[in-house]
């Protein structure tokens, strides 16, 4: 999780040219195990952005150096939010989604920001 973070915040300020936080991780469920000797892959990409913050998705998999075979163990949507020098959120980059697969990671991007952000998926502490 400590590198699924890292990863996506590397992403983050790579699209934002800004220092950027961790807002929010979303559910991670662990598909398969990740076995000792096992080579970790991260991918990770920008999926949506708002004004100030960014949806980054991430995938994590296991190789087994022996036999090569590659099993996906785990995904997660982490909530990037830029900061200016003052460390407030400051407006970055829109994201242009060009694929079939930016513009489907993007529509599901949107729908879950949306869902994060219903009466029913309330992320502010008092809210
Ligand atoms: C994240 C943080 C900067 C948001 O500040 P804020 O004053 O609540 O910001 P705003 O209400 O103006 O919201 C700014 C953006 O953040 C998003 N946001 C804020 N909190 C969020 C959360 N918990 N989950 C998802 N998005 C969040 C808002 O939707 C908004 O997005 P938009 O501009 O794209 O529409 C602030 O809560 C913070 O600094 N938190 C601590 C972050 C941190 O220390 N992370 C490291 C953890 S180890």
């Amino acid at each position: 999780m400590k590198l699924m973070d890292e990863i996506a915040g590397s992403v983050a300020v790579l699209h934002s040219r800004k220092n950027a936080v961790t807002a929010s991780v979303d559910q991670m469920s662990f598909y398969d195990p990740v076995y000792i000797g096992n080579l970790l892959i991260l991918k990770a990409s920008v999926n949506y952005v708002g004004n100030t913050s960014m949806e980054i998705g991430v995938r994590i998999e296991a190789r087994d150096l022996r036999t090569g075979n590659v099993a996906h163990t785990g995904s997660s949507y982490l909530t990037f939010v830029a900061l200016d020098e003052s460390g407030k959120p400051t407006q970055i980059a829109k994201l242009i989604p060009k694929t079939l697969a930016e513009k489907r990671r993007y529509a599901e991007g949107k729908a879950r920001r949306e869902h994060r952000l219903s009466g029913t998926a309330k992320y502010k502490r008092n809210a």
